[in-house]
């Protein structure tokens, strides 16, 4: 059963409960290794510089960490096929953050349940007993409840084994009680979890010394009724720079309740002491992304040199179950780093591609709009002019194009996802003629910074205080610019 098709149930209802429990292999088989990398070079709609799995469903990104060099990129994911079910930890590698190697399925289910999101940590000063550096993933077993368990990894991430007193937290009363994201807490010296309570929303936060025994901190929720509509899902704490100082941002993926309706991911700035997270007055939501395609992301933890960065899945519930991709569904975005910046005395999480792109990137090249000479993805930069209303569409040469109008007396961007784009008919909620984002901007004109793949659109502003995701599928990649009179672009090559 496609999960899209159960995501709506009335309030207080699990979207999980009608999920039927699956079949497990003892041991299953390589994910993609069947299939050579290369094949991902020539299906349609692949994307050439998002991770993808060669074959199979995927949906949030897991338990993010970087040991020993390797960034690990755990995933939702499907061993047996192309729809929602069977939940694993899917597994991929990289040594730049954005060329990645599929390894095998991490975790199955097991006698607690699917293994659905989490997080995990490097346990530095073996304060788990799991022995020095062992890697320790925390997700939640969703059975008939859904509770948040341990496993652990002696060999580098590659596999890990059940904590034989699982569950840590056990849970038989919230319907939602979900996604564990563990950080050090530096300044009270203990391991901190945040967790999602579904349609409840709230978070909460427990603590630790050992990573085993858990005891619950604190709640945090909102009055601002926007927030409260959809479930929260996915949250991350994260302690960022500003002005001098700090403040902690609480990441809180939100379905249906996201700016574009489904999926999306807001924030709230703030303080926190060790215990409580107390937000700041400021004009909540706040949204990581205005495109209707970033949802369930999280940061990487022991992230070399103090970077915060950040991969989504992207697509959105409201049709994530009938994307035409095959033998693949579902992407991850471009991997993000986030700062806080001031706009208008407010702080605003900023996110920009990583640096590590310039890794895959062709020489810059000029054009004057009209046709490039780019591969299937590519960085394209130009401004726009915020004296008056304008327009740019990428197209191909088939006719297809996604349009963006900038509108300044609204400060917004708009990106119209209609049928002009490509395929939108295998849903009927994909089809999003406005999607708009505040461009947060002042002045005469905008920087804008956009990556283009077979079937997405990145679109930033030149700070980062604007993202819009969309996936898009067009027939053919759109390898024309037409409206901005000096672009500049590179190629982005493959990674497969
Ligand atoms: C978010 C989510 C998580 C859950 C997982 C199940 O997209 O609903 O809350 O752990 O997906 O696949």
């Amino acid at each position: 059963m496609a999960l899209a098709s159960v995501a709506f149930s009335s309030c207080g209802d699990s979207k999980f409960n009608e999920q039927p429990a699956p079949p497990q292999e003892e041991n299953p088989e390589q994910p993609g290794g069947t299939a050579p990398e290369e094949s991902r070079r020539n299906e349609q709609y692949r994307p050439q510089i998002h991770y993808t799995p060669a074959k199979n469903w995927i949906n949030d990104p897991n338990g993010m960490v970087y040991a020993d060099g390797v960034y690990h990129l755990y995933y939702q994911y499907n061993p047996q096929g192309n729809d929602w079910g069977n939940m694993s930890w899917g597994h991929a590698v990289s040594s730049d953050l954005v060329r990645w190697e599929e390894k095998s399925v991490a975790m199955v289910r097991n006698e607690w349940g699917d293994i659905f999101s989490g997080s995990a940590i490097v346990d530095k000063d073996n304060t788990a007993g799991f022995g020095k550096n062992a890697i320790l993933a925390f997700y939640t077993a969703s059975g008939e409840h859904q509770q948040q368990c341990l496993a652990y990894s002696t060999d580098g991430g590659m596999t890990y084994t059940q904590y034989e007193g699982n569950p840590v937290i056990a849970n038989t009363e919230l319907g939602d009680f979900r996604d564990p994201k563990v950080f050090w807490h530096e300044e009270s010296r203990k391991w901190v979890m945040a967790l999602a309570l579904g349609w409840s929303c709230k978070i909460e936060f427990w603590g630790s010394a050992d990573l085993k025994n858990w005891s619950k901190l604190s709640t945090f929720t909102t009055t601002c009724p926007r927030s409260n509509i959809g479930q929260w899902e996915c949250p991350d704490l994260l302690k960022l720079p500003y002005k001098g100082g700090e403040k902690w941002v609480l990441i809180v993926s939100n379905n249906p309740g996201g700016p574009v309706g489904g999926s999306g991911t807001e924030y709230f700035v703030g303080d926190f002491d060790g215990t409580t997270f107390t937000a700041m007055d400021l004009d909540y939501p706040l949204w990581l992304d205005y495109g209707a395609d970033n949802y369930a992301g999280v940061t990487w933890s022991n992230m070399p040199g103090g970077r915060t960065v950040m991969i989504g899945w992207m697509n959105n519930w409201n049709y994530a179950g009938s994307v035409p991709c095959n033998p693949w569904r579902s992407a991850m975005t471009l991997p993000r780093e986030l700062a806080l910046k001031e706009v208008n005395g407010t702080p605003l999480l900023a996110t920009t591609v990583v640096k590590e792109i310039d890794g895959i990137a062709g020489e810059w090249k000029e054009a004057q709009g009209g046709k490039i000479d780019a591969s299937d993805a590519y960085e394209a930069r130009f401004k726009v002019s915020l004296k008056e209303s304008s327009s740019f569409r990428l197209e191909n040469s088939v006719g297809e194009y996604l349009e963006v109008a900038v509108n300044p007396a609204a400060g917004k961007i708009v990106a119209r996802r209609t049928s002009s784009t490509g395929a939108v008919s295998f849903n009927n909620l994909f089809s999003v003629p406005s999607i708009s984002a505040p461009f947060n901007i002042e002045g005469e004109e905008m920087e804008l910074c956009i990556f283009v793949d077979r079937s997405s659109v990145e679109i930033f502003n030149f700070d980062g205080t604007m993202a819009m995701t969309n996936i898009v599928f067009p027939k053919e990649p759109y390898n024309i610019i037409s409206g901005p009179a000096d672009i500049s672009y590179r190629d982005l090559k493959s990674i497969w």
